[in-house]
């Protein structure tokens, strides 16, 4: 089969010649004689005319009586028509049915709710909007890749399944084959969970970063990309249940080190995709966000702010803005504040550094004033965070004590604390939020239009 991609990426090659295509019927309109199919092959975001005719076609009946959504191949002759709206189309020389549709088919051709459309996930990557979003998703995936690789980075495959909490937040899913109507106890009556598949409790990660910093003592630098889970019942349009991430750990790595990658992969990554999907992402910037385009290359040309959490906190305080949640030095930076610093103070990607100790992960490099630690949050504007990362405590005695005052139990992190006694070094790493950034270079404003199947509370559908 030709593809519809290579016929508009190199239409002479094409032109007056027979091509041979597959793809489902976008619409189609048919009189006595001859009628106009808009055919989506699948290869290509953009569909392709095909023009047929009664007098040409045996079984013209049959073809004019298909429905939208049908799957057909089509033989004909690529002609080109300068002055029509598509610079090309096909006379079809012979249409054969591969798949009928039914007169029920729910995409029409009218503008569809991205409500309704979320209710037949199944079917919407057949939709403009989708077929985009998922292409881009799939293209950010090769970028993020080629970024990582091109610099020597090794990809390591961090657990699904395992039996700490990175984040040390408590939103796990746990994982158990336990029978839960007859749960064995200990003498003391809690759960035995040396009873269970792998004699202790376990859940879905929620971020590979501890793995990966094993990994980066031995390959220096690494990064995971895989499915992360989380059980935050909170149900914005930034949060889902089950999200990709992409966690970097460089070992003789700092803070800055961090930042400076962070940055050069995020715009490689914007770089990439205006590259590669141009159709794409003018359609974005036409009817998902205006301005998409705009805000995309003035992040190529600019460098991002980088602000320490006391400075933010002053900032925010000096704004003047009335926030429902009041600023405080020591509060956890809220969706409204972190916008609000990188879409009106900053107007660009802005990371902030340097958080409360207080409210950070137990893994985070103290500072020197024992108050802040090595952290670092990248905010962007329309999403807000979109990466958090660190450096990470390498002191073996600071590291103990942290855990200490957290209520950690050494034994269930021992193989984390023994790679501060082997050889550990200054390292530091970072998770981008894969469906974020997604987000970010769209401009699609829900999470769950940029995931295939979203999970999010009350929601595994499909
Ligand atoms: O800030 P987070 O929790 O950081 C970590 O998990 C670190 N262990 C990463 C590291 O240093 N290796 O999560 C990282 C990013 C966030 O900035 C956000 O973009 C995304 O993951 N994220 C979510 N995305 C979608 N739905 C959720 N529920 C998310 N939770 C976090
Ligand atoms: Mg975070």
């Amino acid at each position: 089969l030709t593809t519809v991609k290579s016929i508009y990426r190199n239409t002479a090659a094409y032109a007056n010649k027979e091509v041979t295509l597959g793809g489902w019927i976008r619409t189609m309109r048919v009189s006595k004689n001859f009628g106009f199919i808009e055919l989506n092959d699948g290869s290509f975001f953009k569909n392709i005319q095909i023009v047929f005719e009664a007098e040409k076609l045996a079984n013209y009946e049959e073809i004019s009586k298909q429905n939208v959504g049908a799957a057909l191949i089509i033989k004909g002759l690529l002609v080109e028509t300068p002055e029509a709206k598509q610079p090309f189309e096909v006379k079809a020389t012979q249409i054969d049915v591969e798949g009928t549709s039914t007169p029920d088919y729910p995409l029409q051709k009218k503008r569809h709710s991205v409500e309704f459309l979320r209710e037949i996930a199944y079917l919407r990557p057949r939709t403009n909007l989708f077929s985009a979003t998922f292409r881009v998703r799939s293209l950010i995936a090769m970028a993020i890749h080629e970024f990582f690789q091109g610099k020597g980075f090794v990809y390591a495959h961090t657990p699904i399944i395992t039996g700490s909490d990175c984040e040390g937040a408590g939103e796990m899913f746990r994982v158990t084959t336990l029978d839960l109507e007859n749960l064995p106890r200990t003498a003391d009556g809690k759960v035995d969970y040396s009873k269970d598949f792998f004699g202790k409790e376990t859940n879905l990660t929620v971020s590979g970063q501890l793995s990966a910093e094993t990994f980066a003592m031995a390959f220096r630098n690494i990064y995971t990309f895989g499915p992360t889970f989380r059980a935050e019942n909170s149900n914005t349009t930034r949060h889902a249940a089950e999200f990709w991430m992409i966690e970097p750990e460089m070992a003789f790595a700092d803070l800055n080190d961090n930042m400076e990658i962070a940055e050069e992969m995020l715009k490689y990554i914007i770089q990439y995709v205006l590259d590669n999907a141009p159709e794409e992402m003018e359609f974005f910037n036409s009817f998902v966000d205006k301005g998409l385009l705009d805000r995309l290359h003035n992040i190529l040309d600019n460098e991002f702010g980088r602000v320490t959490y006391t400075e933010a906190v002053e900032l925010l305080k000096k704004s003047g803005h009335t926030f429902e949640y009041p600023v405080e030095w020591g509060i956890d930076l809220q969706t409204e504040h972190e916008r609000y610093l990188t879409e009106q103070i900053y107007k660009k990607p802005v990371f902030v550094t340097d958080y409360p100790v207080e409210i950070k992960a137990f893994y985070m490099r103290l500072n020197d004033d024992k108050k802040t630690v090595a952290a670092m949050d990248l905010l962007v504007p329309g999403v807000g965070e979109i990466i958090g990362g660190s450096q990470r405590e390498e002191r073996l005695d600071v590291l103990e004590n942290r855990m200490n005052e957290l209520g950690l139990k050494k034994e269930d992190y021992w193989w984390y604390l023994d790679l501060r006694k082997y050889g550990g070094t200054r390292h530091a790493g970072f998770g981008l939020g894969f469906e974020r950034a997604v987000m970010y270079l769209t401009g699609v404003g829900n999470i769950r239009d940029v995931l295939p199947y979203p999970r999010t509370v009350n929601n595994a559908e499909f």
